[in-house]
């Protein structure tokens, strides 16, 4: 593969030699704003959101995943363009809440909800909590009823799907902690319903996350309109099925795909089963939107080679970026300048790693590049989900910093953390 081959990827796309988000050429962003640094595209993350929205069916709800990435700005942006969130802890809830969302817009999945975080659900009115546990509707029950409040609750349910996918992000087979059977699910929306301050509005499944075929959400979404039809047939009418999140990205360069059009085929074949059965659909998708509106922007700061290896050692670890190390994950890696034709050929196989005192601290292993050398700029694919999102200060670094690309204009949307942010 050279960048002869790879033009790039949706709105990262070389022109003259050097890759470019939007209008604007990386490496002037990283001139500007220093690196290791997360670059985002505007156009491409409404580009992304659109696409569900297009393909919806009337009163479906689109939940943005704030998990995948939590960046105000970003949040700002998805709320503006008219989609709700998921949220899964106090932090998101403040996080969405504090960017606009409409709290009836708002769903809170998680297996492990505390006290204080309910009641700030409740005290934001938000769309509805989904249960994992009859011990957790207990406590939301108690909650309510001291409250005098009636709560909206769905039941998030165990399908037992099994999916290819990382057996860390597999989340809805049996052995799996999140949800509960559908038996448990049938009988907790049946005590909700007798329950003066509990309302039960809907049944919730994600089966997992990065999954590429369909034929598992479809599944999914038949066993869940399966499950509220019978619950209707007992006489309790479901407001909405939430088909969770899940669509996976294609990381891998060699069949690099339109995200919308993906989304867009996604939409039309979840929805079809529950807009037949007539419920309201909702989604939860998070890497869909967000993972290929993004790059890591890192810096070449030496290259060495032992015995047959090449190490280039960039500025960006697996603090800034934990996905290869913690899922083996395959993140395209491409770079920002080619200077000459011949620098196109990639002769050289290098493994990409970052300052950390950790061997399980790499960006890429074996891949080919034209030989690299300190100060040259590297664009890491595919980074805008579960990227910042999953950073730390480990070994005493700095979280990076974030900026938004909209045509020729690029917004600093997170400074880069000094080291007093050490101390706090
Ligand atoms: N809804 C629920 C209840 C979830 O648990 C998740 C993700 C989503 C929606 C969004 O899923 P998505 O559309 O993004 O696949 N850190 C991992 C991914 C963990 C996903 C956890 N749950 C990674 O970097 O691959």
């Amino acid at each position: 593969m050279s960048a002869n081959d790879v033009v790039g990827n949706g709105r990262f796309q070389y022109q003259q030699n050097q890759l470019y988000c939007e209008n604007i050429p990386l490496a002037d962003l990283a001139e500007k704003f220093g690196t290791p640094l997360y670059v985002y595209s505007r156009a491409a993350i409404v580009e992304n959101a659109h696409a569900f929205l297009a393909q919806a069916p009337a009163g479906a709800l689109v939940c943005y995943a704030v998990k995948a990435n939590g960046n105000p700005a970003i949040l700002r942006l998805l709320a503006e363009t008219g989609l709700g969130a998921d949220v899964t802890s106090g932090g998101e809830l403040f996080l969405a809440l504090h960017a606009g969302f409409a709290p009836e817009k708002i769903i809170y999945s998680g297996v492990g909800k505390m006290p204080h975080e309910i009641n700030a659900a409740l005290d934001a009115h938000i769309r509805a909590l989904h249960v994992e546990s009859a011990m957790e509707l207990e406590l939301i029950t108690e909650i309510a009823s001291q409250r005098q409040q009636i709560v909206s609750i769905g039941a998030r349910v165990n399908p037992d799907i099994h999916v290819e996918t990382h057996p860390y992000i597999s989340t809805g087979a049996r052995q799996h902690k999140f949800g509960v059977s559908p038996e448990t699910a049938v009988a907790l929306i049946h005590t909700a319903a007798q329950h003066p301050w509990l309302k039960p509005v809907g049944v919730a499944a994600h089966i997992g996350s990065q999954i590429q075929d369909i034929a598992p959400f479809t599944a999914s979404a038949d066993f869940l309109v399966g499950l509220a039809d019978e619950l209707a047939s007992s006489g309790i009418q479901l407001a909405y099925v939430d088909i969770g999140g899940g669509l996976g990205v294609q990381y891998a360069s060699d069949n690099w795909e339109v995200q919308s059009e993906k989304i867009e085929k996604w939409v039309t074949a979840v929805a079809e089963p529950v807009r037949t059965a007539g419920y309201g659909l909702v989604m939860e998708p998070g890497r869909s939107i967000i993972a290929a509106a993004g790059v890591l922007l890192t810096q070449v700061v030496y290259t060495k080679s032992q015995d047959a290896k090449q190490f280039a050692i960039v500025d960006a670890g697996m603090n800034d970026l934990l996905r290869p190390t913690l899922y083996s994950a395959h993140h395209e890696i491409l770079p920002v300048k080619v200077r000459r034709t011949s620098e196109v050929r990639r002769t050289l196989t290098y493994d990409i790693v970052g300052p950390i005192c950790e061997t399980g601290d790499f960006l890429a292993k074996e891949r080919p590049f034209p030989p690299l050398a300190p100060q040259d700029l590297l664009a890491v694919f595919h980074a805008g989900a579960y990227g910042f999102a999953m950073s730390s200060n480990y070994n005493g670094r700095l979280r990076p910093a974030e900026v938004l690309v909209d045509g020729a204009t690029a917004h600093l949307i997170r400074q880069r953390q000094t080291y007093e942010n050490l101390l706090v």
